[in-house]
This record gives structure tokens, C-alpha cells and sequence, in this order.
């Protein structure tokens, strides 16, 4: 988490600094602020709060430099307030740093600074970082980048980070491990650092993408040099980006979480486009057909995710069970990271991430490659961690999603995972060629039957209105809908902080039935598919303690209507594709109520939308 920015070139640095770090906040929001080369030294500017609260605290000002860093903060290492907030001095003030990441043996780096005499003024790790880059630059007498070098060979732990050095106003350096960070190369030696390429884009399309374990400095000067921290040169593969600024932009929403939801009939067709051939029925997935053989004779595929791509991942377990007779198990990345699992060379592993950054999902991966499996990765954003680290993949064209409750990355992540889950079923001969070519056929429907359920939402508002002051709200489903049950949940909670929880209907009986009463609304997923009337059985469950029940059931649906207190119609569609339209008026639910009960929908409280810390 925490986004960091920084800017070298002819133009004023801060205004630039400053749209990057809005288009970074998704990372963090704790605090903000820059340090800007100015011409009698660097002028530090950063405050608790918001990108805007740093905003504030200058407007008016006339803030000239062409050289400066930026950071919005996900606090974790002292409270948000305006000491923790970065960018942090050194002792001396001559450098100052920015930094995304945690160092894990910062204590004892700490103590042994303070030792030497130094003085802390915040609880962060960074100011530690700061303080030994400068205690290395003292004793060894090197340039700042081989001081750099030498010091992060001593810290063990994830950062991204950029040095402001008050003697080198014309030049700016960086370094990556574990978090990422892009470089943006200009015209006439202008450079841009950002934890991603969105803060870049406006300026330039040519990017590097920086890996573990490197240093860059960018300079007037000298232009981009790339060293390793063992002291290897690097030649720079410059990588021409392909995102537009429109997708960045609200374009007439209120909120990115409503334009996101909009979005999913393309962003699901764009996940499939150019990998679909309905009238041959033949998918082409790139990742798959490059390992396709030790994909078809996997004993097991394992999934790792977290949050909503873990709920992705467990539809996507009944999918690849049901057509591909695969053993499926799904894990959440931070257990099975710590748990010494059972891995194989005849396993693969899916790894679903739509940043590419979750540290949880990262180490999960590297350790089963480690173990000789084959990994694979669902990832949205092009150039992530988790992409670079896998040996094969797919990624969901879903577009930036700046919203941090995450909506079409998961439908984009459903698109990617059904098609993957008919390749191996194909490829394993556990489907007929006519049963793929029907799913085939209903999947391209799904755009289409999506813009209807999206026509939903002026009666979804209303329901949001008579149910915005529950204070728990339980969903129910079965078989596939009960991970739909389970994202409905969480995006309920995350946004507008009202306690849900998701469940098996059936494993009601086991607890939650003894939480029901009239205040108690219970969202039912009630479509007509293999589980209908048991679902139905478990309606009456909760009608019988006075429940109130929320349906979201089949269009012509007569029966569940008849008992639901109120019920959203979705167009019918095969059993295992019903995830897609399921949970749309789930995500427009929690986003109506979050907005009724004054939410920020955008940026929930505590929450980051990349999460680069364990
Ligand atoms: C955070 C986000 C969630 C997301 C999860 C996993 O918690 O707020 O929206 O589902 O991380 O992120 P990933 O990028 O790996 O899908």
C-alpha cells in the first residue's frame, strides 16, 4: 500500500506531484505529502488526511521546482498523523525519502543509529531507511547511489522508494524490492517514478518497469542508469504502455465504484474478445496453450487469492470441477504461505490478483514455484509483481479499477476463469465439443443479459433506501451463488460498515438462524438453477422467525417472489454462469446504502485497494 510519485524535468513539479498522488490515493489515505527541490533547498509540505487536506495547506502558495517526490500513505508502521507522514528527512536534511513498503529489521537498524546518535522524530521504518542511506553516505564517502546500494544491503524487508538529495538538485533515485514502481521516460530527459503507471500516463507512454533488487537514478545529466543491488548494470527495457486517460476519469459518475459497475458488460467483453471462436467453439487463452500439457495432466489445481479474488477463485473451483473433473482447492494466499502445504510438480497453481500486487499472493506464489509448480496468474493490472512472477497467465482486460471495492475486476476474473476452466476440460476431454460450444454461446450473452440486470438499479436504490440502517444483514446462497453470497458480504461491510456476513443457505441451520429476526434482512440468491428448492426450503426458514427477505431470483420467477419481501429479477442463464448476473445488484446494494449513510464509496475507511504488506 501507500502510492509514491516522483518528477525530474523542465515542467513545475508540484502540480504534477499532486494529480499523481490523487490518482495513487486508491493505495492509501491515511496522509499525504511532497518534497519539493526548491532554489534555496527542499521544502518539505505533508499533513494527516487526505491528498486534498495537503492541497489546502498550500493553495494560494506559488511552489516553483522542477524536481520533487510524493507519497499518500497507508499507515503502518505509528499513527497517521503529520510527523508519520511521508516524505521523511534524513537527519541532516540533506536527503529526503519517500517509501512504500515495510523494513522488517528496522528496530534493530534503529537502535544501532541511535547508538551512533541519531534522532528520531516519527515511529516510521522510512526515517530509519533515511538515516542509514545518509550514515552510509557520512562513513563510506561514496556517491549517493552506491551509498543507497550498500545500505539495502543490510535492510531486510519490501520497499519502493525515491531519495531527494538537497546537493543533486537535478537528480532523483530510486530503488525497488517487494513493492512496485514504474519509471516514466519523457522527452528531453524528463522522468516520472510511480507505484504505477497511471500517474504517468498523461505524460508519456514509455515506461520502465523496475525489478526486485534494482537501483535507478534519473538525471538531466546522465539520463537513466539501472544497477542491481549486487552491483550489476542493467540495460533498460523500455515498455510502450497501452492504458487511456479517459479510463482514469469519473466521466460523469459520482463515484468510480458506479462507473466500474457500468463498465462490467464491456470489461467482460473485453476479457473474452479475440480468445472466443463461437463457431469453431475454439478458446484461445495464450498462457494456456503455451503450458497446455502440464496444465492438462495437473493431479491438482490450487488457487491463491485474496478477498474478492479469493471469492473469484472458489466459483471458479465449481467450475473447473464441474467441466475439467480436476481437484480444485482454493486458499487464502496468507494461510497457505505460512502453512508448509503439500506442493508438487504435477500441481498448478492459479494465482487471482486483480493489482498483481498482494504481498500475501506474491510470497504464495513464489514459495510453490519454489516447490516445482507450474503457476499460473488471473491478474488485471499489465506489468504487475504477479505477472512478472509467474510462468504463464491471462490477464482480465478489465481497465483500471480505482474503486477499492472491487466490482469488474471480479466478473473480469469470472470471464478469464470459465474460459480457462473449458480449456481444460477440452484439452482433458472431460467436456463434449457441443456442451463447450453451448456454454460458449451463453457466455457471449453475458454483456447483454448484464446491461439488463445494470436496468435494476433505480429498484435496488429503493430497497437500499427502506434497509440503510440495518445494523447486520446476512446473504445466503448455494453452490455457486454462495461465493456470491460471500462478495455481496464483503462489499456491504467494506463500503458502508454495516456488519453482513455470507453463508451456505443450507449451514444457516448451523448458527446464523439464531440471528433472525424482523430487523434482521436476509439477501437470498434464489435463481432457478440445480439448488432452487432447496433454497427455497431455507426462505421459509427465515419467514417462518420473522425475517425479512431480500431475493434475487430468475426472470418469471413466481414461487420465491410469493415469499420475498422484495425481489430483483436477472435474466436466466446456465447454472455455472450465473455468478456473473448474480452478484450485480448485490454490488449496487452495499453502493446505494454506503452513499445513503454518507460513505466515501471510493476510499472506505482503513481499507487500500492494493494491499503490499502481509
Ligand atoms: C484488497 C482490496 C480488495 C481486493 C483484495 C485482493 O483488500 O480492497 O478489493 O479484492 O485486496 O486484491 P487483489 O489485487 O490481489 O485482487
Amino acid at each position: 500500500m501507500c502510492g509514491i510519485v516522483g518528477y525530474l524535468g523542465d515542467k513545475q513539479a508540484y502540480p504534477i506531484l499532486l494529480k499523481g498522488l490523487k490518482r495513487l490515493e486508491y493505495r492509501g489515505y491515511d496522509s499525504a505529502g511532497v518534497a519539493l527541490q526548491m532554489e534555496d533547498g527542499i521544502r518539505l509540505i505533508k499533513c494527516k488526511g487526505k491528498v486534498s487536506n495537503l492541497e489546502e495547506l498550500v493553495a494560494g502558495e506559488e511552489l516553483k521546482a522542477t524536481a520533487g517526490i510524493g507519497h499518500t500513505r497507508w499507515a503502518t508502521h505509528g499513527p497517521p498523523n503529520d510527523v508519520n507522514a511521508h516524505p521523511h528527512f534524513s537527519e541532516s536534511e540533506e536527503l529526503c525519502i519517500i517509501h512504500n513498503g515495510i523494513i522488517e529489521n528496522y528496530a534493530s537498524l534503529k537502535n544501532e543509529l541511535i547508538n551512533r546518535g541519531y534522532d528520531f522524530k516519527s515511529d516510521t521504518d522510512t526515517e530509519v531507511l533515511v538515516n542509514l542511506i545518509q550514515e552510509v553516505h557520512k562513513s563510506t564517502g561514496t556517491e549517493l547511489f552506491e551509498s543507497i546500494r550498500i545500505a539495502l544491503n543490510e535492510v531486510v524487508g519490501a520497499y519502493a522508494i525515491v531519495v531527494l538529495n538537497k546537493l543533486k538538485p537535478n537528480e532523483l533515485i530510486a530503488a525497488k524490492m517487494g513493492s512496485p514502481l514504474v519509471v516514466g521516460i519523457g522527452e528531453d530527459h524528463e522522468f516520472f517514478f510511480a507505484s504505477d503507471a497511471t500517474p504517468i500516463i498523461e505524460y508519456t507512454k514509455n515506461v520502465v518497469y523496475l525489478e526486485d533488487g534494482e537501483i535507478a537514478s534519473v538525471s538531466k545529466d546522465n539520463g537513466l542508469r539501472i544497477k542491481t543491488i549486487k552491483n550489476k548494470d542493467i540495460t533498460p527495457y523500455i515498455q510502450e504502455l497501452e492504458m487511456n486517460l479517459e479510463t482514469l476519469e469519473l466521466g460523469g459518475y459520482p463515484h468510480f465504484m458506479l462507473k466500474e459497475i457500468n463498465e462490467q458488460p464491456k470489461s467482460v467483453l473485453d476479457s473474452m474478445r479475440g480468445r472466443v471462436d463461437l463457431l469453431s467453439g475454439k478458446i484461445v487463452l495464450g498462457g494456456f496453450v503455451e503450458h497446455e500439457q502440464r496444465i492438462r495432466n495437473a493431479e491438482r489445481i490450487i488457487i491463491v487469492a485474496c478477498g474478492t479474488s479469493w471469492h473469484a477463485g472458489l466459483v471458479a473451483e465449481y467450475l473447473i470441477e464441474d467441466v475439467a473433473r480436476v481437484p480444485v482447492e482454493v486458499e487464502y494466499a496468507s494461510e497457505f504461505r505460512y502453512r508448509n502445504p503439500v506442493i508438487t510438480e504435477k500441481d498448478v497453481v492459479v494465482a487471482i490478483s486483480q493489482s498483481g500486487e498482494t504481498a500475501d499472493t506474491l510470497a504464495a506464489i513464489k514459495m510453490a514455484k519454489e516447490k516445482g509448480a507450474l503457476i499460473y496468474g488471473v491478474c488485471n493490472v499489465i506489468g504487475s509483481s504477479i505477472p512478472r512472477e509467474t510462468h504463464s497467465g491471462s490477464y482480465t482486460h478489465a481497465g483500471p479499477e480505482i474503486g477499492v471495492a472491487s466490482t469488474k475486476a471480479f466478473t473480469a476474473q469470472l470471464t478469464v476463469l470459465t474460459l480457462m476452466a473449458l480449456s481444460i476440460g477440452y484439452s482433458r476431454g472431460t467436456i463434449s465439443k457441443g456442451k463447450l460450444q453451448r456454454i460458449l454461446v451463453e457466455l457471449e450473452q453475458i454483456p447483454k443479459k448484464l446491461e439488463e440486470v445494470l436496468k435494476t438499479d433505480e429498484q435496488v436504490r429503493y430497497i437500499a433506501s427502506i434497509y440503510k440502517d440495518a445494523r447486520n444483514m446476512l446473504y445466503l446462497g448455494r453452490g455457486v451463488n454462495f461465493p456470491v453470497a460471500l462478495e455481496g458480504a464483503l462489499k456491504l461491510k467494506e463500503i458502508s460498515y454495516i456488519h453482513a456476513e455470507g453463508y451456505p443457505a443450507a449451514e444457516m441451520k448451523h448458527g446464523p438462524i439464531a440471528l433472525i429476526d424482523e430487523e434482521m434482512p436476509v439477501i437470498v440468491i434464489a435463481t432457478k438453477d440445480s439448488s432452487y428448492e432447496k433454497v427455497v426450503s431455507n426462505i421459509q426458514e427465515v419467514k417462518a422467525r420473522g425475517g425479512k427477505i431480500i431475493a434475487i431470483v430468475t426472470e418469471g420467477d413466481t414461487q420465491v417472489k410469493a415469499m420475498a419481501d422484495h425481489s430483483i429479477e436477472i435474466p436466466e442463464t446456465i447454472d455455472i454462469l450465473v455468478p456473473f448476473l448474480s452478484v450485480v445488484p448485490l454490488q449496487l446494494l452495499s453502493y446505494h446504502i454506503a452513499v445513503m449513510r454518507g460513505c466515501n464509496v471510493d476510499q472506505p475507511r482503513n481499507l487500500a485497494k492494493s494491499v503490499t504488506v502481509e
